[in-house]
């Protein structure tokens, strides 16, 4: 929900640049980009920021495998891939943050310094396991025995990859000392960790005591130095994590935007996969309260596509690039589908069955064909120019109920940050209103000239099912923004009721908006059924 500010402020987590985006990663940025739609359709103030993680040792052997130096390999990724695929995704970020721009870099500095002057940061030493892949030192206990190739080996149960032994001298930043007020903070904040699984292992993980945090690497130079040892480099989940921060404190041209921290600061939702929810959920909140700032209000840790049985990933070979899928159902299908077949909080599943199968029934044949026999019966009873209604009967009138209803519990759903639900509530009035037009035969009642006129009955039901659509419209923006804009040009709306992007959700389901004589069109088809694609 949005704060007494009127603003909301979201973000996803920041890409490792390492290899190109996978569908997984697509599916947080879809999320958030669906999120922020439907708030700024409430009329609020939304900030919505995306970006790359470029440091560690991740990046840097990618780089160095691929015979480039990390800032060359982590600006080709960010033009040929990152940026693209948003616009692939379509969606509408307001920021783009890049770790190696000097806006953060500068920014990372004084927060540490801050820290570091107030005796949060330490100098001692570290011996543990380290796994690449997730940048992080694990516990013994948390690893796996490695089978065939890495027999013999101890594998991070994320990555399936062997860990490596690092014993290094580092800085360490005070985590320990704020492990009660962590506790305290969770349990006078409820709504901080979301979903209630979630919140339930954090809860866990930090009553069995925290550690303090080695924060800084000195065996390689790819990462921010630290002001009062230029030998070492920030570790590079505190780099990234301050994104959130200092993104809303400089512009990309390095100006000062201290509107934009007033306005927007602390953030409303930082979305994750559960794989970075401790970061978030521990290190994170620890890090501002030794800053001296405000938290987050809350983070939703969402959980993995699958492939398998096993999160989707590029090293296993399992990524699915985001246009495959997009090349062959549009970005629409694409966003449609990924936000309503899985519960957002729990793993999923992609399969082009599916995919395919849910396009027909609930795209082509539900949505997209409802609109269609809408638009050519205004255009072939009326010629084209909506009639005016005449008395709502009852099952008009449950139509309306429906829509309000559909509002409603979607507006609930969103504040739960629960997208899935969002649109089960609105797919009520679609299921709601192919089931009127079946049931009301406005093609019988056409036959009947008593019925066929202005302000008969069947005026009436098509100007209900208008009503309907419109409404739909306005709910299904957030989600399939083409579409929805194809059906807002075929209403004819436009002209008086204004651009679809700044029609309120909260009204929505208000009926009586189209004018009478408003031109209806029948464009293309909104979802052009596929012909047998799992051939
Ligand atoms: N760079 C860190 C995040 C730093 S945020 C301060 C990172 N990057 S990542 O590129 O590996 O992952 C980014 C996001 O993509 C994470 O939320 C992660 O959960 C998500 N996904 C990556 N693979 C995924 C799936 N297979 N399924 C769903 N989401 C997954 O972690």
């Amino acid at each position: 929900m949005a704060d007494a500010k009127n603003s909301f402020y979201l973000t996803t987590p920041i890409y490792y640049v390492n290899d190109a985006p996978h569908i997984g990663h697509a599916y947080t940025t879809v999320a958030a980009d669906m999120l922020t739609r439907w708030h700024r359709q409430r009329q609020e103030d939304v900030w919505f920021l995306t970006g790359t993680d470029e440091h560690g040792q991740k990046v840097m052997r990618t780089a160095e495998s691929n015979g480039v130096t990390p800032q060359q390999w982590a600006d080709k990724l960010v033009d040929d891939a990152w940026v693209p695929v948003l616009n692939t995704l379509n969606a509408k970020n307001d920021d783009f943050i890049r770790t190696t721009q000097p806006r953060h870099e500068s920014a990372v500095q004084e927060f540490i310094s801050k820290l570091h002057d107030q005796g949060d940061i330490y100098a001692g030493s570290y011996e543990g396991p380290y796994c690449v892949g997730c940048e992080e030192y694990k516990q013994a206990g948390e690893l796996l025995d490695g089978t065939g190739e890495h027999e013999g080996q101890k594998v991070c149960p994320i990555h399936g990859y062997p860990v490596e032994m690092l014993s290094e001298q580092n800085y360490f930043f005070a985590m320990s000392k704020y492990q009660d007020r962590l506790l305290a903070f969770y349990e006078e904040h409820p709504e901080f960790i979301q979903p209630a699984s979630a919140r339930n292992e954090v809860l866990g993980f930090v009553k069995q005591g925290l550690q303090d945090l080695s924060i800084s690497r000195n065996t390689f130079d790819w990462g921010i130095p630290l002001p009062w040892d230029s030998e070492h480099v920030l570790y590079v989940w505190f780099d990234a994590l301050l994104n959130y921060m200092t993104a809303l404190q400089k512009n990309v041209d390095g100006e000062d935007t201290p509107e934009l921290f007033e306005k927007y600061w602390p953030a409303n939702v930082h979305l994750v996969g559960k794989d970075i929810l401790r970061f978030h959920a521990v290190i994170w909140p620890a890090m501002l309260m030794a800053h001296g700032s405000a938290l987050p209000k809350t983070i939703f840790a969402h959980g993995w596509l699958l492939v398998g049985g096993e999160k989707m990933s590029k090293t296993k070979l399992t990524g699915i690039a985001p246009s495959q899928i997009i090349d062959v159902f549009g970005s629409d299908a694409f966003r449609y589908y990924f936000m309503r077949a899985i519960q957002f909080g729990q793993d999923g599943s992609f399969s082009w069955e599916d995919m395919a199968a849910q396009y027909n029934a609930a795209l082509a044949n539900g949505w997209g064909n409802l609109a269609s026999r809408l638009a050519a019966m205004v255009g072939k009873y009326f010629g084209g120019a909506l009639p005016q209604a005449g008395e709502f009967t009852e099952a008009d009138q449950h139509i309306a109920d429906v829509a309000a209803k559909a509002v409603a519990d979607a507006e609930a759903a969103i504040d739960a940050i629960s997208p899935n639900h969002a649109i089960d509530a609105v797919w009520t009035l679609v299921d709601a209103l192919n089931l009127y037009i079946t049931e009301q035969e406005p093609w019988k009642v056409a036959k009947d000239e008593s019925q066929a006129g202005q302000g008969g009955r069947l005026a009436t039901i098509l100007v209900t099912a208008a009503e309907g659509l419109r409404a739909l419209a306005v709910l299904l923006n957030p989600v399939m923004p083409i579409a929805a804009g194809k059906l807002w040009d075929s209403l004819g709306a436009e002209d008086y009721l204004g651009a679809l992007d700044a029609q309120p959700v909260a009204t929505a389901g208000e009926f009586g908006q189209l004018k009478p004589g408003t031109t209806v069109t029948k464009g293309e088809a909104l979802f052009p059924r596929l012909e047998d694609t799992t051939n």
